[in-house]
């Protein structure tokens, strides 16, 4: 086979071709559908370093008794109950959890060494790391003085980690404190506890443990966002997917709810994925996430007051990308509102676009700037609802949305749910939104699915892709080799594929709601799967220039592009991909004309993707079993031949 390439004729990629799809909230649990539900856990649990599960005890609702869990009780009847009321001092989240102290250290009922109280797992267990701080905050108030420890230990509180006392004399009206903890040992599988051997009523809220050490002080857990900042994602979509739809339109994402002090949201119950969520990580922190501005996360790390006690981040510097908005169009998987009556749902999209965008003397401007961001957010991409083209009102109801924005925001380039790239819109749009989940063999032959599409009319954003089903087992080489080809495709059409993600993101293996994913984590150990490793292959692509490039072959299993790409250093290299989706290895000749290249080129590697089976996957056992390897290229040249593993992705980065 040959790949001849020719530089002289070539077109630049869009900067925005790769980026991250991020479907999430933060959540609380739901004990009636056992522990923790969330999709994946791709925020709390997940890239947020927040340890405390259910820090509000809100994950019943608003209503009490609520649902504390996984907050459990040390201790017996004899020595204590515990209930929850609505007391709390804030007002959107009124439940507070009250505990009423039997026991005492003298008289006739003697509480238990240690105490009794109340511990909180986490999510699926708090890694604790020896030498390292943590602080805690809470709010509390008695009637009487109180004396409290508040302690990481063992899962099954045998071995203390770290602890310190909580003494007032006069919390009688709700009072912060916060603890500053350094662990004396590790253990992926701790909690944290709340306990007493003084007798009293005791009502907590709101409890906060974070890591001092977080990715760049910001909050977020390190190791998680390097794995980001490695793919250098230009753009994220935000928050979903189904998220924003709901099963429902009562359960939908609104983001009004996702603003303000963290302790003020009152979060929703997430009906699609079957979650509670306290939005947290709300539509504020996505614009800044996205926006490659300064982040704020609202927990208690901060010394600021209660009210905005949020921790500046600056997490989206260091992304560097374009934020994309979903919002609910008035549609849910089960409901929709009629086009006549949708355009409440038109002002909410307006209002938004307001918070992120107006000035900070505007209505929502002004509240964006009172969390902190007095500059507009750089928002310029929003997409009209979640794959709801075939729904009734779909059309509609997105002219409404559209047309409202165009007047009031020209620049913002209008995302529709319906597929153009088969047929054209008969409605305007900037993107149409393309989603495929499919076998491996389907996804690689998709390689040429835009070669027909047309170029005039909407740009596509393959917002969603992945192998899904028996070939992706929980992420296999086999999934990623045929996302490679597909990417490789999209990236000889990137004419008119100006955007494309992977979904979802990330999992939490202790809760996976969707497979596969990229990233797979749990409370101390992540991995990406192969098909993470082949997004790090194309992170060069986006803004690229992509040369002309012909394979001459019988075989339907090979795929390649050529682009050439600065890096920091301001050196350009050409980079080869080829994709060898056949079992026999493949000899390729390989001819580069246009470049005025010399034959001999210095400081040439390969990187190859392969294993020995196309099911193998990484695991947290061998987390590196199937990634990228790197060799010189000894003998690179102008024109050279080249060996092809069976199974494989390879690139060649040549510097020109
Ligand atoms: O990525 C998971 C889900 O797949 C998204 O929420 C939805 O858009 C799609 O159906």
């Amino acid at each position: 086979a040959n790949l001849i390439i020719n530089a002289s004729i070539s077109r630049p990629i869009p900067e925005t071709l790769f980026g991250i799809f991020f479907e999430v909230s933060f959540l609380l649990s739901i004990q009636e559908f056992d522990s923790h539900l969330e999709i994946n856990h791709a925020g709390a649990g997940g890239i947020w370093a927040e340890l405390v599960s259910n820090r509000g005890f809100e994950a019943g609702g608003q209503n009490t008794p609520s649902n504390i869990a996984p907050w459990s009780i040390i201790g017996d009847q004899s020595s204590l109950t515990v209930s929850t009321d609505r007391s709390s001092c804030f007002e959107r989240n009124k439940v507070a959890l009250q505990m009423d102290v039997l026991c005492d250290s003298k008289g006739s009922n003697i509480c238990p060494a240690g105490g009794v109280g109340i511990y909180n797992p986490g999510f699926w267990g708090m890694n604790i790391e020896q030498g390292k701080f943590y602080k805690v905050v809470l709010f509390v108030r008695s009637l009487g003085s109180i004396n409290v420890s508040v302690s990481l230990t063992s899962s099954d509180g045998s071995k203390m980690l770290a602890t310190a006392n909580i003494l007032d004399s006069d919390v009688s009206n709700w009072t912060k404190v916060e603890v500053l903890l350094e662990a004396t040992g590790t253990n992926p599988n701790s909690r944290l506890q709340l306990t007493t051997s003084r007798k009293g009523v005791i009502w907590f809220d709101q409890v906060s443990a974070m890591p001092v050490d977080t990715y760049k002080g910001h909050g977020f857990r390190n190791e998680l966002i390097e794995m980001l900042d490695d793919i250098k994602p230009q753009f994220i979509r935000f928050p979903g997917g189904c998220f924003i739809e709901g099963e429902w339109l009562r359960n939908a994402f609104r983001w009004k709810e996702s603003i303000g002090p963290w302790e003020e949201r009152p979060g929703h119950f997430g009906d699609v994925w079957m979650y509670w969520t306290d939005d947290g990580l709300g539509y504020f922190e996505f614009l800044q996430v996205g926006s490659s501005l300064e982040i704020r996360l609202a927990h208690s790390v901060s010394e600021e007051d209660i009210i905005y006690s949020y921790l500046f981040l600056q997490l989206a510097e260091d992304l560097g990308s374009r934020p994309i908005w979903v919002f609910n169009n008035g549609i849910s998987h089960q409901d929709q509102v009629d086009t006549t009556t949708v355009l409440p749902f038109v002002q909410e999209a307006l209002d938004g676009l307001e918070f992120a965008r107006g000035d900070s003397n505007s209505k929502w401007g002004s509240v964006r700037a009172a969390m902190g961001h007095p500059e507009p957010f750089d928002l310029k991409y929003v997409a009209v609802g979640n794959e709801d083209c075939g729904k009734k009102n779909y059309r509609g109801n997105y002219l409404k949305f559209y047309n409202a924005i165009r007047s009031a925001y020209p620049d913002i380039k209008i995302i529709s749910n319906c597929d153009g790239s088969s047929r054209s819109l008969d409605h305007p749009a900037d993107y149409y939104d393309f989603h495929i989940y499919t076998s491996a063999s389907n996804l690689f032959s998709m390689t040429h699915q835009f070669d027909r599409t047309s170029r005039t009319g909407p740009k596509a954003f393959v917002s969603e892709y992945a192998v899904t089903g028996k070939d992706a087992g929980t992420g296999s080489l086999l999934a990623a080799l045929a996302e490679a080809g597909f990417l490789i495709g999209l990236e000889k059409n990137s004419d008119i594929v100006e955007m494309a993600s992977y979904a979802p993101l990330f999992v939490n293996v202790n809760d996976r709601r969707w497979n596969p994913d990229a990233i797979v984590f749990n409370s101390s150990k992540h991995y990406g799967t192969p098909s993470y490793w082949v997004q790090k292959l194309f992170r060069e692509s986006s803004g690229a220039n992509l040369l002309d490039s012909k394979l001459q072959t019988n075989s339907s299993t090979l795929v390649a592009s050529a682009i050439t790409w600065q890096n920091s250093d301001g050196k350009t290299y050409l980079k080869i991909k080829i994709v060898n989706f056949g079992n026999s290895k493949v000899n390729l000749k390989v001819s580069i004309d246009g470049l005025g290249l010399s034959s001999q080129l210095s400081e040439s590697t390969k990187t190859v993707l392969t294993s020995s089976n196309l099911m193998d996957e990484n695991s947290f056992s061998d987390p590196k079993k199937v990634v990228p390897a790197q060799f010189m290229v000894e003998n690179a040249d102008k024109d050279m031949n080249v060996v092809l593993t069976p199974y494989s992705v390879t690139s060649f980065d040549l510097l020109t």
